[in-house]
């Protein structure tokens, strides 16, 4: 598998662009690239801190929340309904080579 390219939409709105390889979360890429994601329960989706939307296209692509994910982000700044994702559940895909994700506001 190759490195996806990824288009990161910071909090204040800057673009930025980062691989994500194959042996990494979603998270994993954003956090070993500098993005401000503390991920702070290490990707065990206790913590929400790596919540992102994604476009309702891609959200819609992935399959279903799990139970303790829709609880997490159910609480979370800004949830929506159709786009928030914890970003340590989502893992490499060829597919989404070339994705959009936008860093959630802070809690
Ligand atoms: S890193 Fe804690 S929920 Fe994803």
């Amino acid at each position: 598998m190759s490195t996806n390219d990824v288009t990161v939409i910071d909090r204040d709105g800057t673009p930025k662009s980062i691989g994500w390889e194959p042996d990494q979360t979603l998270m994993e890429a954003l956090r070993d690239n500098g993005l401000p994601v503390l991920a702070s329960c290490g990707g065990t989706a206790s913590c929400a801190t790596c919540h992102v939307f994604l476009e309702p296209e891609i959200f819609g692509r992935l399959g279903e929340r799990s139970e303790d994910e829709l609880e997490l982000l159910a609480e979370a700044e800004g949830y929506r309904e159709c786009g928030s994702r914890l970003s340590c559940q989502i893992g490499h895909d060829p597919g989404l080579d070339g994705l959009t994700v936008t860093l959630a506001p802070e809690d």
